[in-house]
Order: C-alpha cells, then sequence, then structure tokens
C-alpha cells in the first residue's frame, strides 16, 4: 500500500457535483410502496460507486424491506477498521407545492444544493463515498474500511437491525463513523455525543358501528373525536409534563458538566423561535433551557389527527372513529417498550366505556450516549481542526438514528458522528439543502480523519 499524501488537495466541485446530482435525482423515499423500484436503484447506484472506486465484495443485500449496500477494503494490516454507516433512502418530499425547485431535480442556488435527501443523508453519504474514493485513486486508505448503508434509517430500520444481529462479526470493526447530523452553527465543526431514542405508534377510538346525524343523536351517541381528544389531553398535566407512570423514573440527568458545556455554547433562543420554529412564544420550562430540553429531556407529542368530516363547511355527524399518530422522544435510558407498555395501560385507565381503542404498531430506539474518550474522538478532533480551522463543539441532537443503540451493543466499537449539515438545511421538510462547501469540507475531514486514525 502506497501512502496517500498527508495534504488532500481540495476538492473539485465541478468533479462532484454531477454525480451527487445524480445521486440526488433517485427518488428514494422508503415509506412509499410506489418508490420500491427507485429505493432498489439508490442502492444500486451506491453499490456501483464503490465497486468503481476500488472496494471488495461490493454487495446489495436483499432484507425483509429494503437492500442493505456492504462492501469492504480491508489492505491496511495492523491499523483499525472503520465502519462507515448511512442511509440513502429519503424522507417523502412532499407539500411538493411548497418546493422552489423539485424535490428530485437537484438544482444549485447561492452555493446550496437543494433536494429532498442533499443533508439526509444522501449528501453526507457521497461524503464518504468520494473521501473514501479519492484516498483509493491516490494508492490506497491508511485504515481499513467497511461500508454499511441503508435503505430503511426513515422507516426504522428493520431489515439493518436483523443483518446487525446476524453477522456481527461480518462487521467487525474497531470504530464506527456517522454523519448524518447537522453541525452546531455554519463554519463551527461539530460531533455528536448523544441522540435521543424515539417511539412510534397509532391509537385509533371506535366508539358506534358507523357516524351517526349529530342532531337526532347528539347528547345520547359518544363522539370518538371528543374522546380521542380527552385521552390525548390526558396524557400530559398543564405543565406539559407526561403523565406515563414512571415515565421519568429511568430518565437519566444531563451531567453537570455537560449542562454547563451546552450553557457556553453561542445560541440565541429569540433567533431560534423567531427563525426556526416561528411560533408568537416557545413552551415554557422553569428547569432546562432550549438545547437542554431538546437534547437531553423526554417528549410526547401527537404528529397527526385524523377522523370526522374535514371537507369544505360543516357536516352535522357525531364521528364513531377517530385516530391519532403518537411518539415520545427518549433519552438514556429509558426504554421504548416500556413506555408502549406504559402508554396502553395509561390509555386504558383514560378511555370512558363509551368507546373501544385499538393500536398499530409500534416501533422505535433507544437514546444512545456516545463515549468522548476514544482514540477516533481524537483523530476526529484532528481532522475538524485542521479542515475547519478551529476545534469541534461536543453537542447532542435531538433526533434519532435508529441502529446506533445496535451498534453499540453489539459490535462493542465506539461510534461518532461527524456530520456536515446546517441547522437550516430543511430535514423533512420542503426545500431540503445541503451547502455545498459542507460537501467538499466533508470531504477534506473524512480523508484527514482517516489518516489520524491509522497507527
Ligand atoms: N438524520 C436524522 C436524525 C437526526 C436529525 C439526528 C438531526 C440528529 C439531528 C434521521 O434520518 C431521522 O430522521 N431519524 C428519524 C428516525 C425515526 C424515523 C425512527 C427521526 O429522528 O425521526
Ligand atoms: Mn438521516
Ligand atoms: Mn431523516
Amino acid at each position: 500500500m502506497t501512502t496517500p499524501p498527508r495534504t488532500a488537495a481540495a476538492t473539485d466541485l465541478a468533479a462532484i457535483l454531477p454525480e451527487l446530482i445524480e445521486f440526488l435525482r433517485i427518488p428514494s423515499v422508503s415509506t412509499l410502496p410506489a418508490h420500491k423500484a427507485d429505493v432498489q436503484r439508490a442502492a444500486e447506484w451506491v453499490a456501483a460507486y464503490l465497486h468503481r472506486s476500488g472496494l471488495d465484495h461490493v454487495a446489495v443485500l436483499p432484507t425483509t424491506g429494503h437492500p442493505l449496500v456492504v462492501a469492504d477494503w480491508l489492505h491496511a494490516p495492523g491499523q483499525p477498521t472503520v465502519l462507515i454507516y448511512g442511509h440513502y433512502d429519503v424522507q417523502p418530499a412532499d407539500p411538493l407545492d411548497a418546493w422552489h425547485s423539485p424535490p428530485f431535480e437537484p438544482t444549485v442556488r447561492d452555493g446550496n444544493i437543494y433536494a429532498r435527501g442533499a443533508a439526509d443523508d444522501k449528501g453526507q453519504v457521497y461524503i464518504h463515498l468520494r473521501a473514501v474514493a479519492g484516498l483509493l485513486a491516490a494508492g490506497g486508505l491508511p485504515v481499513n474500511v467497511r461500508f454499511l448503508i441503508e435503505g430503511e434509517e426513515e422507516v426504522g430500520g428493520a431489515g439493518i437491525e436483523a443483518y446487525v444481529r446476524a453477522n456481527p462479526a461480518a462487521l467487525a470493526c474497531d470504530t464506527i463513523v456517522i454523519s448524518d447530523t447537522p453541525m452546531f452553527a455554519p463554519g463551527t465543526p461539530t460531533i455528536t455525543t448523544g441522540l435521543r431514542g424515539a417511539v412510534f405508534t397509532e391509537l385509533t377510538v371506535q366508539t358506534g358501528r358507523q357516524d351517526v346525524h349529530s342532531g337526532l343523536y347528539g347528547g345520547a351517541a359518544p363522539n370518538a373525536i371528543n374522546i380521542l381528544c380527552g385521552i390525548i389531553a390526558g396524557l400530559t398535566d398543564a405543565a406539559g409534563r407526561v403523565t406515563l407512570p414512571g415515565y421519568y423514573d429511568a430518565v437519566r440527568p444531563i451531567p453537570a458538566a455537560e449542562r454547563a458545556s451546552w450553557a457556553a455554547l453561542p445560541f440565541d433562543p429569540e433567533a431560534y423561535r423567531a427563525a426556526e420554529v416561528g411560533a408568537p412564544a416557545l413552551l415554557p420550562d422553569s428547569e432546562y433551557s432550549i438545547l437542554e430540553r431538546t437534547w437531553g429531556r423526554p417528549t410526547f407529542d401527537v404528529n397527526g389527527i385524523e377522523g370526522g368530516y374535514s371537507g369544505a363547511g360543516s357536516k352535522a355527524i357525531i364521528p364513531a372513529r377517530a385516530s391519532a399518530k403518537l411518539s415520545f422522544r427518549l433519552v438514556p435510558d429509558q426504554d421504548p417498550d416500556a413506555v408502549i407498555a406504559a402508554l396502553k395501560a395509561r390509555v386504558a385507565e383514560l378511555c370512558p366505556p363509551t368507546a373501544t381503542v385499538q393500536w398499530g404498531a409500534a416501533h422505535g430506539a433507544a437514546a444512545v450516549l456516545l463515549p468522548t474518550d476514544s482514540p477516533a474522538m481524537q483523530a476526529a478532533q484532528a481532522a475538524l481542526q485542521e479542515t475547519f480551522g478551529r476545534p469541534a463543539v461536543l453537542t447532542r441532537m435531538g433526533g434519532s438514528i435508529p441502529i446506533v443503540s445496535l451498534f453499540q451493543s453489539e459490535l462493542h466499537a465506539p461510534c461518532i458522528m461527524l456530520g456536515f449539515g446546517l441547522p437550516d438545511d430543511n430535514l423533512h421538510a420542503p426545500n431540503e439543502k445541503m451547502h455545498l462547501a459542507n460537501i467538499t469540507a466533508g470531504i477534506t475531514a473524512m480523508r484527514a480523519f482517516l489518516r489520524h486514525l491509522a497507527r
């Protein structure tokens, strides 16, 4: 193996844009059955890229859902092995009319590339593909590398979960690296040391056999929407605390040192309220700051609600059926299964005898806290310092990446999250974007990271 040049030449945007655009054009929406062939096509695109770059054992592995892409390059004897994880699936693009350019026609404006998946996570997967390709073209990698890129992250990751449980040996590694998070602020290199967990389910309330006339039956017939709203209201108290028995018992307090380091981050609550949330006021909380609440505290939210009549005008009915999509964001050491069990017990208490409830399937994952003292952490800090000219900040983030907790428990390797997105990238929203300079910086940083990891 030849040693790659110490300082990688800055990546030429003109050389990478056509590749990135080709990848982003594939509408790999994992939740929509109509896009199944596109999801497969995106997997094949990743595999072909890895193959062309010179990786070995490149394969598109079928799962019960969408395929996994695996590959390796293990020609650096005596050096550590890095597992690179990412996801090539994306969220649905709707509402389509809110996009300034079509979600699957990647468009460059003001130094950003706009497309569904630009930051979450295809653009960031591309950083790793290109970094490794560049090093291989320059002679070889300073460490051993495995790729594991999934197509079901946005739908809970059942396929990768089964694969990791069944094949830990095929994934043996010393470090796991993931780029699927934003930086704390533009120009501020960021290492994410924790993610919240999450659990999602759906509750349906049924009263009568079918809707009835609200004049003829109102006063006697139970209303499924009224009851559903009552149940939902009973899941939190006046202060917004979740009322599931034991919900807070397992919550690990945020260590004082971490609270202090978050308090020292440059964060403007008023700008966050106005520019990001847009609400007239944020939820009140006398105990926890905004960063603490979104990174280190659990939540309950209703994500969607359906029932009755919502067309134009009014309709005089008492609805017989109503449903709501419910979710919790979890923190260490809450157990997603225990939360679902507590939810079902509490709803059974809250539901009046005038209705019955049914539950949809639940899916979710536990929160993760990652070690901050691993050799990978030092390599990442050095690489980011070198690339951005300033030290990285350590944050947690409120989002979830379901497979990370299983990586920790099954692969026994420290995981490091180096994200190159920005806070205003519109993840899961219209006009998702990725800052192109962060793609090239990400490539430079990843090349440096692999170099610093070498013994
Ligand atoms: N990349 C995100 C998670 C993320 C976003 C972490 C921002 C930290 C900061 C990921 O693709 C995602 O959307 N995850 C889902 C998982 C869920 C569907 C189980 C999430 O967090 O809702
Ligand atoms: Mn993601
Ligand atoms: Mn996502």
